[in-house]
């Protein structure tokens, strides 16, 4: 069973094609022998009603023994007063003289002859042809008309293999634009220059996926206004315990130190919900504007200094680039911050973070390498995940990368993440976005 569309269509016709080849071929071949072997016999006719009409005489009384050809006729004309043929082209050959009129066949020294017969009242008058000799000639000629069908079975496999290809280019095109579609990616399949019979297919695919776009847009705008509303009671709830502090006893002020700091937690819980909303959401045409990512970049790492300082960490961006984006500003802050922050937080003290910048392919990449533990290559592919963390140790919300992830699509680009393969441990994750062209924009 042939899986393949492209196949089962390929075969299919070429063998519909090669079956009527055959069935061609083989009744031209008969009717080719047909037709010679009627001329053969029409030839013979002639050739009799010559010597009726009294050409025998012509035929020399003796003939040299083994004179005559193979291939050639043999003539006998037998008179009614002798038993001994009159004129015979080849005297060795002794014809059955009673043959009935017309076309008999009949074994004369050891060879099948066909023979014709014209019986008259004074004379007998017999043409005879080897039956091998018109088989040969009857099959030589009706081989000849088989070479066209040979020669252009294979073209028409050939042919059928490329018609199908193309006809069927459109439906490998929509299946690699059906492999595109992802939640970053909701983009309705285009309906124009595809073939009629896909049309079903193509609107009921863009139907799912405008009701696929819907649902995720209203998540999304479920968790901007929940993470909204939590945020107005929580600034309160802060407000409060600040105020609530020198009431403490000075016995509870441990107890109540954990307090604040569960709100301040939830408080940047909600923080990194909103910004994970608002990557999700589509861009609208928002206020983009042309982004310096080396200053980015720079500002990013100029706000963790003193907390790397502290701790003995050695970060340094080297070998940046000038490229611009177009985007919010805040954006690729965000996710910059988040990558760098990263790094800060899970690199132990002392260790080092390099920020690098590449142009590659129109496309800018900042990259983090840092020398911290590492990731556990079995839960790599989980980290963009939401709320997926993969050290419990260090406090952490989960959404950090999500949210890299989701500006990265945004904007078009891309976000990697790997474990160091050049000694270390520690990971080297790079967020790229495509370059903005000098000149476009404002
Ligand atoms: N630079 C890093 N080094 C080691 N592990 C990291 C690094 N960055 C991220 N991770 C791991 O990936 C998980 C997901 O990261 P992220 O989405 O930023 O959430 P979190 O709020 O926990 O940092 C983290 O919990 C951590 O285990
Ligand atoms: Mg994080």
């Amino acid at each position: 069973m042939i899986k393949s569309l492209r196949n089962q269509l390929i075969v299919a016709l070429g063998l519909l094609v090669s079956v009527i080849g055959v069935i061609q071929g083989v009744s031209s071949y008969q009717l080719c022998r047909n037709g010679m072997g009627a001329l053969l016999d029409l030839r013979m006719e002639q050739v009799a009603a010559r010597m009726r009409d009294g050409f025998a005489e012509g035929i020399p009384a003796i003939v040299a023994r083994g004179s005559q050809d193979a291939r050639d006729i043999v003539l006998t004309v037998w008179k009614a007063d002798s038993d001994a043929p009159f004129r015979s082209t080849d005297p060795s050959l002794l014809l059955p003289r009673t043959a009935p009129d017309g076309f008999t066949t009949s074994t004369v020294n050891g060879e099948a002859w066909r023979i014709y017969t014209l019986q008259q009242p004074a004379t007998t008058i017999q043409v005879a042809q080897r039956l091998s000799v018109r088989r040969d000639l009857e099959e030589a000629t009706a081989t000849k008309t088989l070479w066209p069908i040979l020669v252009l079975l294979p073209l028409v496999w050939i042919a059928v293999a490329l018609v199908v290809q193309r006809s069927l280019r459109e439906l490998n095109r929509l299946g690699s634009e059906v492999q595109a579609i992802d939640a970053g990616h909701l983009q309705p399949l285009p309906t124009v220059g595809v073939p009629a019979e896909l049309d079903p297919f193509i609107h009921s695919i863009n139907r799912m996926i405008e009701r696929l776009a819907q649902s995720i847009d209203a998540e999304r705008k479920f968790i901007d206004d929940a993470a909204h509303e939590l945020r107005t009671p929580l600034t309160a709830l802060q407000l409060q315990a600040d105020n609530l502090q020198r009431d403490i006893a000075p016995g509870n002020q441990e107890r109540f130190r954990e307090l604040r700091a569960g709100i301040a937690r939830s408080g940047s819980l909600i923080t990194q919900l909103l910004r994970l909303a608002r990557a999700d959401a589509p861009l609208n045409g928002g206020a983009l504007a042309r982004v310096d990512v080396a200053a980015v970049v720079r500002g990013a790492v100029a706000d963790v200094l003193p907390i790397a300082l502290q701790r003995g960490l050695d970060i340094g961006a080297q070998e940046m680039v000038s490229a611009h984006v177009r985007a919010i500003e805040a954006d690729i802050g965000i996710a910059v911050r988040n990558l760098i922050g990263n790094a800060v937080r899970y690199t132990p003290d002392g260790g080092t973070i390099d920020l690098r910048m590449r142009l590659v392919d129109r496309m800018v990449c900042v990259e983090v390498i840092d020398t911290g533990p590492g990731i556990d290559e079995a839960v790599l592919p989980r980290v963009f995940d939401r709320f997926f963390r993969a050290n419990s140790d260090i406090e952490g919300s989960g959404l950090g990368l999500s949210i890299v992830k989701a500006i990265a699509v945004r904007y078009g680009g891309s976000v990697a993440l790997e474990n160091r393969d050049d000694g270390p441990t520690g990971i080297v994750v790079g967020i790229c976005f495509p370059v903005e062209e000098e000149g476009l924009g404002e």
